[in-house]
């Protein structure tokens, strides 16, 4: 009896120790990165800005609930996260299908078949390096399932109901329509996120609760469970994503105001012309930045030549013709080489490379999964 209670207390001691050295060593972490990368606010991040990262893992899941990316897509997600791709060739990049967060809302085998293979071939067409870049099929990996159900067990309903994301869904639906995965959406999440170490999560603005909660578990389960998994970072973009158009808004295929990558020159010709403009005349000088046309013209001009538009808009004789011909112009050239290499790639090409990588990754998770079923006391 003296004895076991002994034990107990030493054990209780012993995870007091571990505890506070693991908060410590967090903080010390925190400490350490946010000093080496004094130009890069983590947590409220310019992507654009240049910033190297030591050689780590950075990890994003792409949710296939459109058959297609847009514009806004391109220029807010899949462009910086190139950018930072190539700034730090050393890190190792993650990116899955989260095909599983799709179902949660989408309930057509055929659409999140067809729209998982399109999303992987676009992120090609727009440059992603498909023999560099880790990207994989969670579905392929039993384990992606095995830890979110751990998970599942280890947190309480109060901090789901919590939850932006769900709270949003609640005042947009009816209750009875929302499934328990919208509910788990971030369990979802931080499983995917936290069986692969990943260092940095890029995500929009909607989805740093998310990670947070990613973080918050990752710490949780390190404290009452041993160092089991590391406390990712998110990064998100700082610039205001929206693209003004019938409305402040961002581009949405809700809203009806985007423009698909694969849309053809009619497509976007009709598009652009119902960008709502201003009944100036032609000779007045006109103000850029309450303008819809430049506001998106903007995204693909350099400075220059963004100088040179600005020029014309405020010495006036600029017609919104003229401005929604060159927004034309633009979009097009930016479009039809994209358009052009998704041509040549085929559905078995993608779906091959989904399966090569897939050999790299699951044993990461593997391992992973092995590790928390043996803390958590599944091993027999
Ligand atoms: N929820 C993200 C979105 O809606 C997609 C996603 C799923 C994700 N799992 C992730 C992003 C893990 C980053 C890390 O866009």
């Amino acid at each position: 009896m003296i004895i076991s209670l002994y034990e107990l207390n030493y054990i209780d001691l012993h995870k007091f120790i571990i505890n506070i050295f693991s908060i410590m060593s967090n903080r010390l972490f925190q400490n350490h990165t946010l000093k080496k990368n004094q130009n890069f606010l983590l947590y409220n991040s310019d992507l654009y800005k240049t910033f190297k990262f030591m050689a780590k893992r950075i990890l994003t899941g792409v949710k296939p609930t459109d058959s297609q990316l847009h514009l806004w897509n391109l220029f807010w997600a899949i462009k910086p996260f190139l950018k930072m791709s190539e700034e730090n060739p050393d890190a190792e990049i993650f990116m899955f299908l989260a095909n599983m967060h799709a179902l949660t809302a989408l309930h057509d085998w055929n659409a999140i078949r067809n729209n998982s293979i399109n999303i992987v071939k676009l992120y090609a067409a727009c440059g992603a390096d498909l023999n560099r870049f880790y990207i994989y099929n969670p579905a392929d990996i039993p384990a992606h399932a095995q830890l979110n159900r751990v998970f599942s067990c280890l947190t309480i309903m109060w901090t789901m109901e919590r939850m932006h994301s769900y709270k949003e869904a609640l005042a947009k639906w009816n209750a009875w329509t929302i499934s328990v995965w919208t509910f788990n959406y971030p369990i979802l999440m931080a499983a995917d996120i936290l069986l692969y170490d990943a260092d940095y999560v890029p995500v929009g603005k909607d989805q740093k609760q998310h990670v947070e909660y990613a973080r918050d578990f990752a710490e949780k389960f390190n404290r009452e469970y041993w160092e089991t998994f590391k406390v990712p970072e998110p990064l998100i973009d700082s610039r205001v994503a929206t693209i003004i158009w019938s409305d402040w808004r961002k581009m949405s295929k809700s809203y009806n105001n985007y423009i698909w990558l694969l849309d053809d020159e009619k497509s976007v010709l009709k598009r652009v012309k119902q960008i709502p403009t201003s009944t100036q005349t032609v000779e007045e000088p006109k103000n850029p930045d309450e303008c819809n046309v430049y506001q998106l013209c903007k995204l693909f001009l350099t400075p220059e030549e963004d100088e040179a538009l600005r020029a014309k808009y405020l010495n006036g004789g600029l017609s919104f013709k003229e401005a929604k011909d060159y927004l034309f112009e633009k979009i097009m050239e930016t479009l039809t080489p994209i358009q052009k290499r998704y041509a040549e790639i085929s559905d078995e090409e993608i779906i091959k490379i989904l399966k090569k990588w897939k050999e790299s990754v699951a044993p990461i998770a593997e391992k992973k999964v092995e590790d928390v079923y043996k803390k958590v006391g599944f091993i027999l």
